[in-house]
């Protein structure tokens, strides 16, 4: 209910999904092409800009990367993002009426989660996978080690605080489902165009991702 299990198998294929802010449409058709150079075949787009919809769009369109909407609050902003081309949909919490609505379109939802009851929350609602947040800060590895445990039937994807320094040991991690991260390609870099930088962070995590 509310997750696609072709949805999921991609994420999991490609192991890392960049966390995009962007604050320029012009951006999202090289970065991209970038992302589909390096073998990373995921992204999520965060509402969090007004450029987001209209990138989320424009990557979308190109029909081979998988696009998804983070920093979803709203429940209309689902339907908004699915119309765009949204094939999941990322929110920093639990939100049950975001969940409902994303269960009512059919769409991949990965409400985030911190704590075993919100976990057990999610699991209630039929959900398979969620986005652990803020995965450093709550914890790390060995909170979603522990999580994980408890609910043996959940999968994870841990954003917030991973970077090349903690990627490869979360990815180790069987119940992690992908993982999540703007370090790939950072709001700052993305502004600047700077895609050498963009192109050697996002091709360091498709290999480790690879391993
Ligand atoms: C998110 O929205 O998922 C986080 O802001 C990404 O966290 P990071 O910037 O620490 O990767």
């Amino acid at each position: 209910r509310g997750q696609d299990a072709d949805a999921l198998a991609r994420l999991h294929a490609a192991g890392v999904v960049p966390v995009i802010v962007i604050d320029d449409v012009a951006a999202a058709r090289p970065l991209a092409d970038l992302l589909a150079g390096a073998g990373l075949d995921c992204v999520e787009i965060t509402l969090r800009t007004e450029a987001a919809p209209s990138a989320l769009r424009a990557v979308a369109e190109r029909g081979d990367l998988l696009v998804g909407a983070g920093t979803v609050l709203e429940p209309d902003d689902v339907e908004r993002c699915v119309d765009a081309g949204a094939r999941f949909i990322v929110s920093p919490g639990l939100d049950p009426q975001v969940v409902e609505r994303c269960q009512s379109l059919g769409v991949t939802v990965l409400p985030g989660v911190a704590t075993a009851s919100e976990l057990l929350c999610a699991r209630r609602r039929g959900l398979r996978a969620v986005k652990f947040f803020p995965a450093e800060p709550a914890g790390g590895l060995p909170a979603l080690t522990a999580l994980a445990a408890a609910v043996p039937d959940l999968r994870f994807m841990p954003t917030g605080g991973v970077g090349p320094d903690n990627l490869r040991r979360y990815l180790r991690e069987p119940a992690v489902l992908a993982v999540g991260g703007s370090w790939m390609a950072p709001r700052d870099l993305l502004a600047a165009r700077d895609w050498s930088e963009i192109g050697a962070r996002c091709a360091h995590a498709a290999g480790v991702a690879a391993e």
